[in-house]
């Protein structure tokens, strides 16, 4: 059974000057693809859900029995962790409960005591279970509304604080985004990282927003101490650049297509899985992690 908690393989990849990913799924034919494309890259791997994908699955007991029968079908052999990505308190400790092997607990929206004294307890509680427990410092930036906020950038005070609660890998704000980058995004703020990791001397860091970062920035960052980068958007645009070009096909070869039955979902959603597992390969090949498992 190659499923298990995250701290050992992330913190392999940090002693190593790797990282290894965090991809998010959305369903069972996602999970499929993420599953392939890190066993045919021989790479450890986190497979996390939000808190909104995890309802949308119809909840954490079924992701987590999902992935978990997965693994075991499709016979996988690379360290696959269970992880609740952003997950509120609540959420962490049901995660908890239900299975998972790895959680996140955000508490970056809360006043810094309060994120350190939860961040204490979920490290506590999951630690008894040989779950691992990733934390954020800083914030996120984000597009919420049409309104992009840039994100806050970690305090090296409290990151130092964090590290002391015990937690396992730490999210830091350092100018990253999830979804898109607006065309006038400056940039990761890699001298803060920099700043941040001598702070916290070979502790992992964890690169949030992963998706549509130029690839020489993510590989600095990986070399100055990141160790786990999140994907979720580019494999969402992977997924519907390629069913959308399936789509213009079946339109241009209607009568063709129907007699070979590709309305079928199996097959006409197969593109778009086939391309979330290449996106998949491709960020395991820039995050250096191919042959780590
Ligand atoms: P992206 O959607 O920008 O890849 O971010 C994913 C992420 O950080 C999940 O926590």
């Amino acid at each position: 059974m190659a499923i298990v908690s995250a701290e050992k393989f992330v913190q392999a990849a940090r002693d190593n000057g790797y990282a290894v990913g965090g991809f998010n799924t959305n369903n069972l034919e996602w999970t499929q693809a993420i599953l392939r494309a890190a066993e045919a890259k021989q790479a450890p791997v986190l497979i996390q859900t939000s808190m909104g994908a995890g309802k949308y699955m119809g909840g954490y007991k079924v992701c987590k029995n999902m992935i978990e029968n997965l693994v075991e079908s499709m016979g996988i052999t690379v360290p696959v962790a269970i992880h609740l990505d952003h997950g509120h308190y609540e959420d962490v400790l049901e995660c908890i409960e239900v299975g998972y092997t790895s959680v996140m607990f955000d508490g970056s929206h809360l006043p810094i005591e309060e994120n350190l004294k939860l961040a204490k307890d979920v490290v506590e509680k999951a630690h008894a279970k040989g779950i691992s427990v990733e934390a954020e410092v800083g914030t996120i930036g984000g597009e919420e509304d049409g309104i992009i906020g840039k994100g806050e950038l970690a305090p090296i005070e409290d990151a130092k604080a964090m590290v002391e609660t015990g937690v396992d890998f730490l999210a830091a704000g350092i100018g990253n985004i999830h979804g898109p980058y607006p065309a006038n995004w400056e940039g990761l703020a890699l001298d803060h990282l920099e700043k941040l990791a001598e702070a916290i001397p070979g502790f992992p860091i964890v690169l949030h927003g992963g998706s549509g970062i130029p690839d020489e920035q993510i590989k600095e960052a990986i070399r100055l101490g990141v160790a786990k980068v999140n994907v979720n958007t580019e494999c969402q645009i992977a997924f519907a650049n390629a069913t959308r070009e399936f789509v213009r096909d079946y339109d241009a070869n209607e009568a063709e297509y129907d007699a070979k039955k590709l309305f079928d979902p199996r097959k006409f959603l197969a593109p778009g899985f086939k391309a979330v597992q290449g996106a998949v390969e491709e960020r395991i090949d820039v995050f250096g992690s191919a042959n780590k498992a």
